[in-house]
């Protein structure tokens, strides 16, 4: 019988995980099918447990509903506890397992897509809410040599970096402290939701000085304020999300049916020019 996968969102018109799964599946031979459910807001468990309940195997869980995802798993993986946020779900009898493959995905855009060390590396990071959160750990795995976390609201960045304390070289900074600390970083990653209103994060011009690459974790926006600014100071390589996105997907799928496809085809076919 053919497995049934789905992405849960609300609103979810806009949703790439059908194309990517189905195109996965093709790829490797795997008999699924993967649909999108746009459940109501204030009833994601309503809808998951319908979904149970016609069989299905799993889910990728997209906003706004990745908390409660972390609320009705029944057992969560060491990344879903630590980003404490749920994206991908699995169904085995009574058992509900939640995993969060945003931040593996996105370490694995930069480290293998596009070739980028992060080892003993300075890192700097925009942002402290859910993306960042999902990204601290994968990022410190990776043993930079200083991981700088910067926020607008600064007690939102040293509340992050008191949880993962003692996990690496973690660093925490606001907007205006950033020029004193600017020495040169080699990987600057906009993990703000700014680029989503056109906005851009408060930096100095002086961070991308350098710089290896500049990182957006949106994805499908062309050159948004943050890599315009970033291409202005000569940054060897600019990225969007769209790498990380087509990677958690990749996790999840391995995550699910034991076989890794391969990524750089989805990636091509849904990457939006820089320009
Ligand atoms: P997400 O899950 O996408 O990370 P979020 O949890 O709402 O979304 O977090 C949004 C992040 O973008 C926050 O770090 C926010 O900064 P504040 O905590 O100070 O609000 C940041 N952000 C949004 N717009 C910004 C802007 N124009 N400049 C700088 N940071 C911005």
């Amino acid at each position: 019988m053919t497995d049934r996968y789905a992405v849960i969102g609300n609103p979810i018109g806009f949703t790439k995980s059908p194309f990517i799964h189905g195109t996965f599946a093709d790829a490797t031979g795997q008999d699924l099918s993967y649909e999108a459910i746009e459940a109501p807001l204030g009833d994601f468990a309503g809808r998951v447990d319908q979904f149970r309940a016609e069989g299905a195997k799993g889910l990728n869980v997209t906003a706004p509903f990745k908390l409660d995802a972390f609320v009705y798993a029944t057992e969560l993986s060491d990344s879903a506890k630590q980003a404490g946020a749920v994206n991908c779900l699995k169904f085995e009898g009574d058992r509900i397992i939640a995993e969060n493959f945003d931040g593996v995905g996105l370490v694995r855009d930069i480290t293998v897509n596009l070739g980028v060390t992060m080892k003993g590396r300075r890192v700097l990071m925009l942002g402290a809410g859910g993306a960042a959160r999902g990204a601290l750990l994968p990022f410190l795995r990776q043993q930079p040599s200083e991981l700088v976390l910067v926020n607008r609201t600064l007690s939102k960045a040293v509340a992050l970096a008191e949880e993962f304390a003692g996990r690496g070289p973690l660093i925490v900074s606001g907007y205006a402290g950033l020029a004193d600390l600017a020495e040169g970083y080699d990987i600057v990653v906009n993990a703000t939701s700014a680029s989503l209103r056109g906005e851009m994060p408060p930096v100095p011009g002086n961070v991308f000085q350098g710089a290896k690459l500049a990182y957006e974790l949106a994805y499908g926006k062309g050159l948004t304020p943050f890599l315009r600014a970033a291409r202005a100071e000569r940054v060897a390589k600019l990225a969007d999300g769209v790498g990380m996105l087509v990677e958690q997907a990749a996790e999840a799928f391995v995550w699910w049916r034991g076989v890794r496809p391969s990524t750089a085809e989805v990636i091509a076919k849904l990457t939006v020019p820089l320009s």
